[in-house]
């Protein structure tokens, strides 16, 4: 297989483009608390592959997941993908549909046999994931993206998944926005080759996810560059330890006065809905912040007292940021149909910290691929930054 040795830091600028905005969907049902366990399941295995397997983000429909459109092939064929920054391969799936594979019948397809500019590949491609699996093959086509038409990119095209949560999803697949060390397949990842082919011209994107959002106008993904109508103040850069994860170092957690903790490990990963904290200090911070568990798991607050619950900070190369229980507590629907307040820390399921759109709603972040680093900046809020 070719290998992409180099990185994009090496690579001339070719072209005079660009900036780019991608308008961001978000689903705007309430979540629903039987949901949670699931989405805690996946995240757990996110982090924590076994060898050998490679582990992918879903997303169910209630749960916030923020996500737009793409087109694969010519003429194109229309896809709605969720933009995960926690994993770095391009999948969606592929038609005909098997009878019994209820997620890929309730979702657009891709046609190779319809697509001019398709290419065999035909290697293999399984992605794992907490509560199912994916498998199919590699298809090499054109991925337009915001009107940005990459040429030769290769992705996953699913012909066989296990009935797993994502069957009532809004998107049709994942586009992945990690580095290639990570990419199932050693595969090249899209927004690499939207680089490298000149059609940005710094190797950098932000997300605005805006919490208030709507279906139809939930956010913003700028490719090739950072929008200041987005964020107030100036951004904190913090270096990445290397390209894999988007993961950076924090210095410290606190909960009000009290340290959580120091010098610590965190994913930065818009695939994730919630506030991961690692399973050794899980209980401790749901505690600190009066949540108990119901018979799912789950844990909650009682919505009266949310005013009363302490602040996180979260203190990243010398700024603090925090979080109120205004955004670390999550809205449910249960059973009843009643609405319950619950805890957005879920258990991480090893020794990181999970910075996921509780976090990133709040704090604008720049994904930096050129300088390999990460910032943050307090999100602007109101209606007309979407314009
Ligand atoms: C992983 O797969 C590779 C190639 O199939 C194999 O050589 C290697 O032994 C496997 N490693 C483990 C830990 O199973
Ligand atoms: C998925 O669920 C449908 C019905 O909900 C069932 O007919 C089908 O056999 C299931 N497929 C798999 C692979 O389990
Ligand atoms: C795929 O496209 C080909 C060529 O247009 C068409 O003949 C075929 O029916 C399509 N297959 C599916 C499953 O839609
Ligand atoms: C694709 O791969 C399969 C399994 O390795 C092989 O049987 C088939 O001949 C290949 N098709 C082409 C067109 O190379
Ligand atoms: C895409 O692949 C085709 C065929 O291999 C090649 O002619 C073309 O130059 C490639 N385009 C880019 C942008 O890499
Ligand atoms: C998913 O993968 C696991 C481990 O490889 C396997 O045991 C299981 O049967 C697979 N399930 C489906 C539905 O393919
Ligand atoms: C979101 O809307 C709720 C209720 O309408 C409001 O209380 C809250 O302040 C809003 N949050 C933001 C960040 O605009
Ligand atoms: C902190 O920010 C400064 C200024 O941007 C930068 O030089 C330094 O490398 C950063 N430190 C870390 C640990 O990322
Ligand atoms: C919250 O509601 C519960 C039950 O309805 C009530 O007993 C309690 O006093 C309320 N607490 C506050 C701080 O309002
Ligand atoms: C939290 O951060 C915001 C934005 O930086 C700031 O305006 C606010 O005063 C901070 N709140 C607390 C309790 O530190
Ligand atoms: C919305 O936010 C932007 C950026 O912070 C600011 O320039 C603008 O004045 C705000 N508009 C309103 C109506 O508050």
């Amino acid at each position: 297989m070719f290998k992409l040795v180099i990185t994009i830091l090496c690579l001339a600028l070719i072209a005079d483009a660009a900036f780019v905005r991608i308008p961001l969907n978000k689903p705007n049902k309430r979540r629903s608390v039987k949901n949670i366990n699931a989405l805690a399941a996946v995240l757990r295995h996110k982090y924590n592959p076994r060898k050998n397997v490679t582990s992918e983000e879903l997303r169910n429909a209630d749960n916030d997941a923020y996500y737009g459109a793409i087109t694969i092939g010519t003429p194109p064929q229309h896809f709605q993908v969720l933009f995960d920054t926690g994993s770095s391969n391009l999948w969606i799936p592929g038609a005909p549909c098997a009878a019994s594979d209820e997620a890929c019948l309730t979702h657009n397809t891709y046609n190779a046999s319809a697509s001019s500019t398709y290419q065999l590949n035909n290697q293999s491609f399984a992605i794992q994931y907490g509560s199912g699996n994916l498998s199919g093959y590699l298809a090499t086509d054109t991925v337009t993206i915001s009107g940005l038409a990459v040429a030769n990119q290769t992705f996953g095209v699913a012909t066989a998944e296990s009935n797993a949560s994502f069957i009532a999803a809004n998107f049709d697949g994942i586009f992945g926005m990690a580095f290639q060390q990570i990419a199932v397949d050693n595969v090249v990842p899209p927004f690499y080759n939207l680089y490298t082919q000149g059609l940005i011209d710094t190797p950098v994107f932000a997300f605005y996810l805006a919490r208030n959002g709507t279906s139809s106008r939930g956010g913003e993904l700028t490719l090739g560059g950072v929008d200041p109508k987005h964020y107030v103040g100036t951004l904190t850069y913090v270096d990445i330890f290397y390209e894999s994860y988007w993961q950076i170092q924090v210095d410290s957690f606190s909960i009000d006065d009290t340290l959580v903790c120091l010098y610590c490990f965190a994913i930065v990963d818009t695939g994730t809905s919630l506030f991961g904290v690692p399973s050794d200090l899980y209980i401790g911070v749901q505690n600190a912040i009066g949540a108990r568990s119901d018979t799912f798991g789950n844990y909650l607050v009682p919505c009266n007292y949310t005013s009363y619950l302490p602040v996180l900070y979260v203190n990243i190369n010398g700024t603090s940021f925090n979080l109120t229980s205004d955004d670390y507590i999550v809205p449910v629907e249960n059973d009843k149909g009643d609405i319950v307040c619950m805890s957005g820390f879920i258990n991480s399921g090893g020794p990181v910290w999970v910075l996921g759109d509780v976090f990133i709603g709040k704090y604008y972040t720049v994904f930096d691929m050129e300088k390999d680093r990460i910032g943050f900046a307090p999100a602007a809020v109101n209606a007309t930054v979407l314009n």
